[in-house]
């Protein structure tokens, strides 16, 4: 029968969505929770199936369908937590921005936000309008109790300018610098403006169910730390703290992140989610041991053969060296084209070889 744990925890009791929010908080844990990035998407068939009758923005705003999605990604999967179907952009649109997804050009911005003016005529009185996503919410928290842990989440301040900004993905983003170095007003208060619309509609997700809020600062690493520092850091350290004070623990992730580690966590994140340039150990050092980590495994090892993956997931959890507050994820999302059984080979790894406390 059940083994009891050193630390006191029964062996094999932990249902998974306890299991993540326990490892989101530093506590004890009796295997490594595992999830990934953009676990729901092209690389699955059922995704496929569903996005020939609709669009991706059709699936976000039907909450049925967004709900089915993130189910049966999870569930296909076998991971320790679901994150809701949903995109970064979403907010734009009750902020008064239209957008689309352009196949294989992603997405484009109509009217990109250029001048003190256009920061202005933005609207903040209309996060209600998202409230499609904490419907989807409450169906998935719904359908999994606590065997999943459920995750919520938003773009951070600087990650959603720079999309409103550049009116699309970039390179050198910049339009947004320019912005950022020229027109401090307009950068204040737009980063202002996305703070307020954000957190209502993080405390829309929190009051439908998420279990954990995930803020992706996706393109925050083209920052310089100094940069980082004086145009990035408070704004994103007020929205951590506010969805804290929410009740849920907050997971904040960026891409190319290893100079501004120090400084992500000091915005009081629970969670500090990893790319996979820099090793777990390394990273976390820089991080800071009274923070857990998210990774960090490169989503392009997935294609390799098993023998090379295990090698990879093994590196990974030894150099968490079974410290409470790890949760084993990819470094960034799953690409289209990437075999869905190895995507299920890690979560058997993790599961099997996932450190203990
Ligand atoms: O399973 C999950 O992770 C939840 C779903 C999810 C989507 N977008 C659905 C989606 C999540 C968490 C996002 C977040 C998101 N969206 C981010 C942050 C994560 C990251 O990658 O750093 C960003 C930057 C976006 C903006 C965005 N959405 C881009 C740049 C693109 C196009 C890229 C591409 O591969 O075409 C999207 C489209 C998108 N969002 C897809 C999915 C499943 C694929 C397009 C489709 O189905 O048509």
């Amino acid at each position: 029968m059940d083994a009891t744990h050193p630390e006191g925890i029964v062996e094999d009791s932990l249902l998974a969505g306890s299991r993540f929010v326990r490892a989101c908080l530093r506590k004890p844990v009796d295997r490594t929770p595992v999830w990934f990035l953009r676990q729901a998407g092209r690389y699955m068939q059922e995704y496929r199936e569903v996005r020939k009758h609709h669009t991706l923005v059709e699936i976000c705003k039907q909450p049925d369908l967004a709900a089915e999605v993130t189910i049966t990604a999870a569930e296909k999967l076998g991971v320790d937590a679901a994150i809701i179907f949903a995109d970064l952009l979403l907010p734009l649109e009750p902020m008064g921005l239209d957008f689309e997804f352009q196949a294989g050009e992603g997405p484009v911005v109509h009217h990109p936000v250029r001048t003190l003016e256009d920061v202005r005529a933005l609207r903040i009185d209309r996060a209600d309008d998202l409230a499609y996503v904490a419907r989807a919410i409450q169906t998935v928290a719904a359908h999994f109790r606590n065997t999943l842990g459920v995750i919520g989440f938003c773009g951070a301040p600087f990650t959603l300018a720079s999309y409103m900004i550049e009116g699309g993905g970039s390179r050198n983003y910049i339009e947004t610098k320019k912005l950022m170095y020229r027109e401090p007003l307009a950068w204040a208060l737009l980063l202002d403006k996305l703070v307020n619309v954000l957190t209502a509609y993080c405390r829309l997700q929190v009051q439908a169910g998420a279990d954990v809020i995930q803020i992706f600062d996706s393109w925050v690493g083209s920052l310089s730390l100094t940069d980082y520092r004086e145009y990035a850091f408070e704004i994103s350290k007020r929205l951590v703290r506010a969805v804290q004070a929410m009740g849920v623990p907050v997971i904040y992730f960026g891409v190319e992140t290893a100079a501004l580690l120090g400084a992500m966590a000091a915005t009081g994140a629970d969670v500090i989610g990893l790319d996979w340039r820099q090793p777990l150990d390394q990273a976390w050092r820089a991080v800071g041991y009274n923070h857990a980590v998210q990774g960090n495994l490169d989503p392009i090892t997935l294609f390799a053969p098993e023998d090379v993956i295990r090698l990879r997931v093994n590196e990974i959890l030894r150099a968490a060296g079974g410290r409470a507050g790890h949760i084993f994820n990819l470094g960034h999302g799953i690409v289209p084209g990437t075999p869905v059984e190895n995507v299920q080979a890690v979560v058997r790894m993790v599961h099997g070889l996932g450190t203990r406390d």
